[in-house]
């Protein structure tokens, strides 16, 4: 299994290159980023774990190097958000780094597993999808917009309601995109159930929503969301990994292109959104089969739903634009 981290010298890509190195399942783990990648490679080689690891520049074809032979590619690259900034801010400089290198995975591993974390992700996984059907080589199954931090944000701050010992060992559905209102947690399908003060709701709701603020602004110009990101994207490369090595049953929802996926088209039917995070069945191919939990959303989360369709058709329809016409 040969990993690849894509902005590996950043906030989110060091955190997540530790644990790839320390991963059992790689064998080899490939760093590249357009600066510092030779240093973060070589103190991470000292740790004596199975995975073998190079670091590459720009230079020297070092993307190409960087990318062949590659099994999965996880892309923490672009700019994160400032105070006062929304996902959506990051869109002009994030959508050009995101196509160049998605560019060079269509080149050189278009088998590859893609795992998008750059933001805003809404747009970034279109964008991505553009550029391999362009290309020819646009396999849905294994591109994969990372929305687990949502997903891991639902479990920690419902604990204080639950007072589960181990948060993670609730699951909840948080479901369509990754921004504000189009992130939706689904807490009606917690399991195990959870009870949910009415007066409460509307609360944790909104934190599950707008969680990345509250790092952004207590890091206070210093960037957003990185080491909670990167325990999040390992989280999702893991079960990733795990399902292409054979392993079944591993459900976690993600930001995939639906009609590509098993299951898919109905959701996209019923959301009008082609993309759209829902809990998907990984299997050694990818994305094996979209389930469709919305039909059980109470009336609460069928109002949020609403207003994520609105919020995310723009976002996406930004993104294919972006490569069709581009600016
Ligand atoms: P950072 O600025 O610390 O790191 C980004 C890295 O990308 C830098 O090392 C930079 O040199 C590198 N980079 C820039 N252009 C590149 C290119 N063309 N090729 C390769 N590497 C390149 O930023 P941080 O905090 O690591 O965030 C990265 C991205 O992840 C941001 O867009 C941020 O908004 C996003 N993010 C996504 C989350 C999610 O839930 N999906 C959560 C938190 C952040």
């Amino acid at each position: 299994m040969k990993a690849v981290v894509a902005g590996a010298a950043g906030g989110i890509g060091q955190p997540l290159s530790l644990l790839l190195k320390a991963c059992p399942l790689v064998d080899k783990l490939a760093l590249y980023d357009v600066v510092n990648t030779p240093g973060v490679a070589t103190d991470l080689s000292h740790i004596s774990s199975i995975a073998q690891i190079e670091g590459f520049l720009p230079a020297d074809d070092g993307m190409k190097k960087a990318l062949t032979g590659a099994d999965i590619v996880v892309i923490p690259a672009g700019i994160p958000r400032k105070p006062g900034m929304t996902r959506d801010d990051l869109f002009k400089i994030n959508a050009g780094i995101v196509q160049g290198l998605i560019e060079g995975c269509a080149e050189n591993c278009p088998d590859a597993f893609i795992l998008v974390i750059s933001n805003p992700v809404n747009s970034t996984v279109p964008i991505a999808a553009e550029v391999l059907k362009k290309a020819g080589k646009f396999n849905p199954k294994k591109l994969f917009g990372v929305t687990t931090l949502d997903v891991v944000r639902a479990e920690t701050f419902v604990q204080s309601l639950t007072g589960e010992k181990d948060p993670s060992k609730t699951v909840i559905p948080v479901i369509g995109g990754h921004s504000g209102e189009t992130i939706v947690p689904l807490f009606s399908q917690a399991k195990p159930a959870v009870k949910i003060p009415e007066d409460k709701l509307d609360d944790l709701t909104n934190r599950v929503q707008f969680g990345g603020d509250e790092v952004v602004k207590a890091k206070d110009g210093a960037g957003s969301a990185t080491l909670s990101m990167a325990y999040a994207g390992y989280r999702f490369a893991e079960k990733v990994m795990k399902a292409a090595k054979g392993e079944t049953g591993i459900v976690e929802p993600t930001f995939v292109y639906l009609p590509g996926v098993e299951g898919g088209d109905a959701i996209a039917k019923e959301t009008g959104c082609e993309f759209f995070s829902v809990p998907v069945e990984l299997g050694k191919d990818g994305a094996q089969k979209a389930i469709n939990v919305l039909g059980s959303a109470n009336e609460y989360e069928k109002k949020l739903l609403q207003a994520c369709y609105e919020g995310l058709k723009g976002n996406i329809s930004k993104g294919i634009e972006f490569v069709q016409n581009p600016p």
